[in-house]
């Protein structure tokens, strides 16, 4: 089941954590993976991993915010490997900045670079492979989010979350239009995961941890996983949904 042989998937911001995850299980699944990142260092990474592993994988550097850019990118990964892209994952979508504090202490000019990333990243990716999709009556969408899209907290998140619900309701409109076509769009919101622990000190990790119900961080693998199912031929019945993948935490 959830065999991706023959599928061309592109993972963005796949150099590192989840988005990593998420490539080496697409590619398990036969998949060959178009390895984006910011970083060209970080995409080759991830894709040699992948091919050392016996995968397919070819890495694509380029900025998701700009479309001039990320075009010819993922055309070239496309002619390299021979068949257009079939499953796109728009999981790029931490920006680099400052961002991250109270909405009081922003400047509007600090308003823009989650939303750009977690907007218009998603909408330029979505842009340059959903036509070859429809025509070719088959293909997944998966768009990474966070369950801030829908929940209010004080963790100065608010413009992060303002990106998140943003696309969020984009990709169900998506799906209304594109299901005629074979093209499923749906949205994985996930919860906390391992790698807060790589920027957070022990005590508020241990803190966080203690309100999620499996008492424990997310996997990259683990949700690489699910992303695999969204991206097989058995969840072609399925779209428009929004999937909370997050140890059991309510959202509302
Ligand atoms: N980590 C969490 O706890 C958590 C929780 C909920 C949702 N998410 C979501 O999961 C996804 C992955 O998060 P993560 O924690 O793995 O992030 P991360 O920051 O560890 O990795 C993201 C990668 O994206 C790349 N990137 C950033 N801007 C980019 C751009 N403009 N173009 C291309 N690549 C770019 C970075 O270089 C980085 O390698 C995001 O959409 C995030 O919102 C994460």
């Amino acid at each position: 089941m959830f065999k991706l042989e023959g599928r061309i998937a592109l993972v963005t911001g796949a150099g590192q954590s989840v988005g990593e995850g998420m490539a080496r299980v697409l590619a398990r699944q036969g998949a060959a993976v178009i390895v984006n990142d910011l970083y060209g260092e970080r995409a080759s990474r991830v894709a040699d991993a992948v091919l050392k592993a016996g995968g397919k994988a070819v890495s694509a550097p380029f900025d998701v915010t700009d479309l001039s850019a990320a075009e010819p990118a993922v055309r070239a990964a496309e002619a390299e490997l021979g068949h257009h892209v079939d499953i796109l994952v728009n999981n790029a979508g931490i920006a680099e900045g400052d961002w991250n504090r109270p909405f009081r202490e922003l400047t509007p000019e600090q308003w823009r670079l989650p939303i750009d990333l977690n907007i218009y990243g998603s909408l330029n990716t979505t842009k340059i492979v959903i036509d070859n999709m429809c025509e070719a009556g088959w293909g997944r969408i998966v768009q990474i989010s966070s369950g801030s899209a829908r929940t209010g907290q004080n963790i100065g998140v608010s413009m992060y979350a303002a990106g998140k619900s943003g696309i969020e309701g984009f990709v169900r409109h998506l799906a209304a239009e594109v299901g005629q076509f074979g093209v499923t769009a749906n949205i994985l919101a996930l919860g906390l995961q391992a790698n807060l622990g790589s920027t957070m000190p022990p005590e508020q990790v241990k803190a966080l941890v203690s309100t999620i119900p499996i008492g424990r961080l997310g996997d990259p693998e683990e949700v690489g996983a699910a992303v695999a199912y969204l991206a097989a031929d058995e969840s072609g019945g399925m779209t428009g949904q929004t999937i909370d993948f997050n140890g059991g935490t309510q959202t509302r």
